[in-house]
């Protein structure tokens, strides 16, 4: 199967042996490694771009998309840093959420900008892959997961108030800025999509100290070894077999 990671910060290690392929596509031109594990073909995209120096709301969402479509990828694990709301999430957990609210304000949200497409968001995130995540973790002990959560995302590139992060709690788990409209875009090209959030730090105003960017990268350095075997091991379960989820048609349904 051709699989896609859309990674945040470093490249996971066991891409290995990889070609470098440069797409172009109507947004852009977009990066991409390319490299095997067992039968699957796997698809590597830096989010941030080649030198990793987008910010959150500048990020090429579209071009992503489009190169991985290019592709002809069918599955996408989304690789992304997160603040917990919650008590009971700590910081080095992971979590596979369900759902997502969005609170962003300007970005490029569909390719379907002269026809009236509509896709379902019932079932956000592939179930198929988030199982797939779920039962991988229970292989690895030092791994705390979370097998659902809401994730709110913001528009960055600020970090949030405590009164908004107050606000946010009431309805959601975890708080990032890279999801939307990533997930969006990747369902309306029919692709399965499933997001693994590292949790790095308690959302502002949940910790004794101010939040700093720095702090979030220390974090994803510590867990990174943990996520890729992480998703290693996700990818070498998966049968390279025709899909069998909702993902695949999500068009017919969509189109007025
Ligand atoms: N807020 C928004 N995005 C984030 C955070 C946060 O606290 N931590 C990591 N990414």
């Amino acid at each position: 199967m051709r699989i896609g990671i859309i990674g945040g910060q470093s490249t996971p290690s066991f891409i290995k042996n990889k070609e470098s392929l440069e797409i172009e596509t109507k947004y852009g031109n977009i990066y991409i490694q390319i490299s095997r594990l067992q039968e699957h073909e796997i698809f590597f995209v830096q989010r941030h771009g080649e030198k990793s120096n987008i910010p959150p709301h500048k990020i090429n969402y579209r071009g992503n998309i489009e190169a991985l479509a290019a592709c002809h990828v069918e599955c996408i694990f989304s690789l992304g840093t997160v603040g917990s709301m919650k008590k009971s999430i700590a910081p080095g957990d992971i979590v596979i959420p369900h759902d997502f609210i969005d609170f962003t304000k300007h970005r490029y949200y569909t390719f379907y900008d002269d026809s009236r497409v509509h896709i379902d968001m019932t079932n956000p995130f592939c179930p198929f892959l988030r199982n797939k995540l779920i039962e991988s973790s229970e292989k690895i002990s030092s791994i705390k997961m979370h097998k659902n959560g809401v994730y709110l995302v913001t528009e960055g590139p600020r970090l949030e108030t405590p009164a908004e992060i107050r606000y946010f709690s009431e309805f959601a788990d975890i708080v990032g800025m890279t999801l939307i409209p990533e997930i969006t875009l990747a369902r309306e090209k029919e692709m399965c999509y499933a997001s693994l959030c590292i949790v790095c730090n308690m959302a502002a105003g949940l910790q004794q100290n101010m939040l700093t960017a720095n702090e979030i990268s220390v974090m994803y350095k510590k867990l990174e070894k943990n996520v890729s075997k992480l998703l290693q091991i996700t990818i070498e379960s998966i049968p390279d077999i025709e899909r069998n989820c909702e993902c695949k048609n999500l068009l017919s349904g969509a189109v007025l």
